[in-house]
Order: C-alpha cells, then structure tokens, then sequence
C-alpha cells in the first residue's frame, strides 16, 4: 500500500499536486521538498490546515531536507525552469539537467524502492537523466506529458462538439514537443470515429492546437507555464499506481523494441499499475503515424544526445 508520496518542487505544479493528492486522500503522508527555504513549510501547513475543512487524513508536510523524503513510495519530480513566452521546452535542458540530476542522486540514495513520475522540461530528456541517475528499472521511471497533452486534444473536441468530456477518447504520442504525434485516426467520442462528428478541416485545426497548446498557455500567463493540467496528469498517473488499476494511459516510457525503436524516452499507451509501468501498448500505426512517431523520435534523440553530456 502506498504510504508515502514525496513530490519534488513546491512551484505551482508541485503544490497542485500535494492538493490533489490530499483531497483524493490517495496517501497517507505528502513531502513536498523544495530548495526555497521556508516556502515549503509554509504551503505544506497551509494545505495541513486546509485539510481539516476538505476533512481528509492524507498529511502534506513541507520540507528542505532530503531525510524527511525516506522511503517514499512515488516520487513525482515538479522542479524545473518554466518557459518563458518565446521558448521551446527544449530551451530548458541545460537549465533543468542541473536541478534534476542532483534531485534523482537524492532519490536513489533516500527512496530506493520508489516510482519515479517525472514531470519537467524537456520532458523525454529529463526521463533519461532521471533513468541513468537513479539506475532504478525502466518500469519505475516515467514521465507525464501523454495525458496532459491528450487532455488538450480532449478538451478542444469537447469545446467544438458540445459533448461531456468523459465520452471523448483519444491518444496523443511521441516526444512532448514540437513533434508529438495527436492520433485523430484513434479518437473517438462514444465509440464513434471523430470524424463522424466533425469535419476535417476541424479536426486539423484541433490537432494543431493540441500540438501548440502548451505554448499558447505559456503565451497567456507571460510568467510561466500551464500547471493544473500537468498536476492533475501527474496524480492520475499516480492514482493508477496506488489503486493498481491497470488503466490505459499515455506516457513517456523507455521503448525497448517498441515502435520500432530502442532506447529512447517516448510517449506511448501503457498499462500502469501497482509495478509503474506494467506494458507497453502497440497501436497498429499507418504508414503515415509511424513517420509522425518516427520524426518525434529523431528529435527526442537529439535532445538525450545533448543531455547525455551531462551525466
Ligand atoms: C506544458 O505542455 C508545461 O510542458 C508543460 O504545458
């Protein structure tokens, strides 16, 4: 049973992700830890106190010292530079290797047993770096950017059709970038293809939108970048481990012959359960998705090329 969740970063993803957990009641204790001295403790009393009004038992605690983090159960890693409006995520990898690094060196000494839920930029390298840091086996190092980003799509087919949110399935793929794949081919509403409630050109235009969604957030808020989706995606990956319920999500996965390819960060439908990620799910990709997926992936190579230096 997951006792323990410590969630890394106490920004804005951080503390979205300590409330959700805690309002869900899906964990007995949450460590939230941060480099700030104070602000931690300060948002982990505020959420204690508000707890009392939700009337949920789940603790959250902010700290600054690794120690409190022992023998966690999930560690979900927040900490990171945001973008500014202008920025790709990519802009950050040099910025974001040296607070992940030291952050995964921590996890591997405090909380070897852990599931590691990465969640900052660029997504797929910061996978990698925590994968070789910790050393920890691929199925307990993942990230979040499939569901944030199939959220969007979701979102933006809700806001065209009128129809609830809960009936639109749909999968978004690959690298959590400019090249992620948005599968219009696989997305249905009630188990009808899209296509049947709008046209292409819509569809198109949604897709675009998907893809660029992080962005035009980025590009609203002038001061950071969007945060309550990229919680609520990080908890529901967390949920699935907790309840071990062996839901069908996207995430950012290590492949091992998958798609074709090796060893490489990339989005793909997982079963996720009790063990992180328990298997990877093939869709049967046409010629066309698999040169979406395949183009992601010459991307996301370049960027652990990059990040590889580092570690
Ligand atoms: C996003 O897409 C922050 O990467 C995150 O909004």
């Amino acid at each position: 049973m997951v006792k323990k969740i410590t969630v890394i970063g106490a920004g804005y993803v951080g503390e979205h992700v300590a409330q959700a957990l805690m309002l869900q009641e899906l964990t007995e204790e949450v460590v939230l830890i941060d480099v700030l001295e104070d602000m931690p403790q300060g948002k982990g009393l505020d959420q204690r106190q508000s707890s009392t009004v939700w009337g949920t038992d789940t603790k959250v605690t902010g700290t600054n010292d690794w120690a409190d983090t022992a023998d966690s159960d999930i560690v979900i890693h927040t900490a990171g530079r945001p973008r500014k409006p202008g920025m790709s995520r990519d802009d950050l990898l040099n910025a974001n290797v040296e607070i992940v690094r030291p952050c995964m060196e921590k996890v591997k000494e405090f909380s070897p047993d852990a599931i590691v839920i990465m969640v900052a930029n660029p997504l797929d390298a910061m996978a990698y770096v925590a994968l070789k840091v910790t050393g920890f086996p691929s199925n307990r190092v993942f990230g979040m950017a499939g569901i944030l980003d199939t959220a969007r799509f979701r979102a933006f087919i809700s806001m065209e059709t009128g129809v609830s949110v809960r009936d639109i399935q749909a999968m978004v793929l690959g690298g959590h970038g400019d090249t992620m794949v948005p599968l219009p081919r696989f997305t249905t509403i009630a188990g009808l293809p899209l296509s049947h409630w709008v046209s292409q050109d819509k569809i198109d235009a949604m897709v675009k939108r998907a893809a660029g969604g992080g962005g035009e957030i980025v590009k609203l808020l002038k001061f950071g970048s969007a945060y309550m989706a990229p919680a609520a995606g990080a908890v529901e990956m967390a949920e699935a481990i907790i309840k071990n319920s062996k839901r069908v999500l996207p995430c950012c996965c290590w492949l091992q012959g998958e798609y074709g390819h090796n060893d490489i960060y990339m989005g793909v439908p997982i079963i996720i359960g009790e063990n992180g990620v328990e298997k990877i799910i093939e869709y049967p990709f046409n010629d066309e998705e698999q040169a979406s997926f395949d183009h992601s992936v010459d991307a996301v190579k370049g960027l652990l090329a990059d990040v590889a230096k580092f570690l």
